[in-house]
């Protein structure tokens, strides 16, 4: 009876897994596009799931600098093909706003609070110099917002700058905590919020002299977890962690999350994200601090070692089940302009490009110029996660419309600068497919020059 059962569990799972196919992750490199085509801009962000929906809150810095201007929120159900919803928060013009777009606002957290159906985000407020150094908090009774903005606080009187808020969802008071960084990052305080997450009502620990920041609490098997990373401005380096069967401690020492040489793959800590089953996802930002809006995503899966240990491998390209939480390496078909899929039109030509696969682009893609992959092939008749390298002869942004099988989807892709022709850039955009090698995706622009493709990857299920 029992085997009998069993037999059937893999049968509805293999049924059911048929339907599911999971998009693909790239870590750290890529540009990931939203569902309409423009790279997603939330940096610093901060997860909240309600049901199956994941909200992805960050710092939108798509204007440049580290000024405020907005926290984007954006929503998913696979933490992969991520849906824009709103300006959940904006910088606010008037006279004596503390939120203007003179201000700083990063690392934006939300929590939910039961209690009073409401949203609260909390974020490290400053000024332009970060002399200011507090904590700002924005309430609202719908997700995706607008916050309205409540005032700023100096915890126990002390300057405050990294921080997040996490709430303890196994509890059954649904504690929630503040984690910052006081005495210009040297100390590291945790701290309990009220019933209402909207003040701090205790300080349970400070750990002095430690020098960190960027914190991101997770529980797993009744323990409590922080990773952090050091002071180092926007430069990664190695990231830490330590754990406590208590938010009071005592605290293990900190470990090592990642090895030490790739500066936890060159990334930031900024979020832990929770999936089925007790699995995680590290969310790290990789900052470039020379144009922070060309800031990308370095998320991997964590390992949980059997003793209380957490650490993060590389992986190039990789998928999650959302049914188990369960991560797994995936690959893709590289189709270039050197494929016999490849059909040039128009102007559209080969050219070299030093820093491409196999040295040459296709250029002159625009203005009837166009580039079509005939025969591409589809895993599934599913969504497909596509990986576009590409280069733009000139310093800004480019657009291209990417149409596939005539009509079935279309997007308008924007291409942020690569730093010249000979100077690749990747972007990932989520596309339906048809099963077999019968799909045509032809990029163009009516408008002005698409930019030049290096190649197109097309995630692959052997
Ligand atoms: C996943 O890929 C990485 C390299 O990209 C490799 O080191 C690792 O062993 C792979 N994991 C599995 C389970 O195949
Ligand atoms: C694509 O979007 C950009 C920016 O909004 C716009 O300038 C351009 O005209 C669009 N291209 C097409 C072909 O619609």
């Amino acid at each position: 009876m029992k085997q009998k059962y069993i037999l059937f569990v893999c049968l509805v799972q293999t049924l059911l897994f048929r339907t599911t196919h999971a998009l693909s992750i790239f870590p750290g490199d890529a540009y990931w596009a939203d569902t309409s085509g423009v790279p997603i801009q939330a940096h610093g962000g901060g997860f909240l799931k309600l049901g199956d929906t994941y909200y992805w809150f960050g710092e939108d810095k798509t204007e440049g600098g580290h000024l405020f201007h907005y926290v984007n929120c954006y929503k998913s159900t696979d933490l992969v093909n991520w849906e824009y919803v709103s300006h959940a928060l904006s910088a606010d013009e008037g006279s004596g706003s503390e939120i203007g777009s003179d201000a700083v606002v990063e690392r934006p957290k939300v929590i939910y609070n039961e209690r009073n159906q409401q949203f609260v985000m909390w974020f490290h407020l400053d000024s332009s110099n970060y002399g200011l150094a507090k904590l700002g908090i924005a309430v609202s009774n719908t997700v995706q917002g607008p916050y309205q903005y409540q005032g700023s606080v100096s915890p126990f009187d002390e300057d405050s700058r990294d921080m997040t808020v996490w709430v303890d969802e196994a509890d059954t008071a649904k504690s929630a905590y503040l984690v910052y960084a006081t005495r210009v990052n040297l100390d590291t305080v945790i701290a309990k919020l009220s019933p209402d997450y909207l003040s701090i009502q205790e300080r349970l620990l400070k750990l002095d002299g430690i020098h960190r920041e960027a914190y991101a609490v997770f529980k797993k098997n009744d323990l409590y977890y922080i990773v952090m990373s050091r002071a180092t401005g926007w430069d990664s380096n190695s990231n830490e962690y330590m754990y406590s069967r208590s938010m009071s401690g005592p605290w293990s020492e900190r470990f090592q999350i990642a090895p030490g040489s790739s500066n936890t793959f060159d990334s930031q800590s900024n979020y832990v994200i929770p999936l089925p089953n007790g699995n995680f996802i590290f969310a790290g930002d990789r900052w470039n601090r020379n144009d922070l809006s060309d800031s990308r995503y370095m998320w991997l899966p964590i390992n949980i070692g059997s003793n209380n240990d957490i650490s993060i491998h590389w992986t190039s390209q990789f998928s999650l089940d959302m049914n188990t939480g369960s991560a797994s390496n995936r690959s893709s078909r590289a189709y270039d302009s050197r494929s016999p899929e490849a059909d040039l039109v128009g102007n559209a030509v080969v050219m070299p490009c030093s820093g491409c696969d196999n040295g040459d682009s296709v250029g002159y893609i625009g203005l009837g110029g166009k580039l079509a992959f005939r025969g591409v092939y589809g895993s599934q008749t599913a969504t497909h996660s596509v990986l576009i390298s590409y280069a733009n002869g000139d310093s800004t942004r480019r657009y291209a419309t990417l149409n596939v099988n005539n009509g079935a989807w279309e997007r308008n892709i924007t291409f942020p600068k690569s730093g010249g022709g000979q100077v690749t850039k990747q972007i990932v955009v989520h596309v339906p497919l048809n099963q077999g090698a019968v799909n045509e995706l032809e990029i163009s622009n009516e408008v002005g020059y698409a930019p030049d493709i290096d190649f197109l990857k097309i995630e692959f299920m052997g």
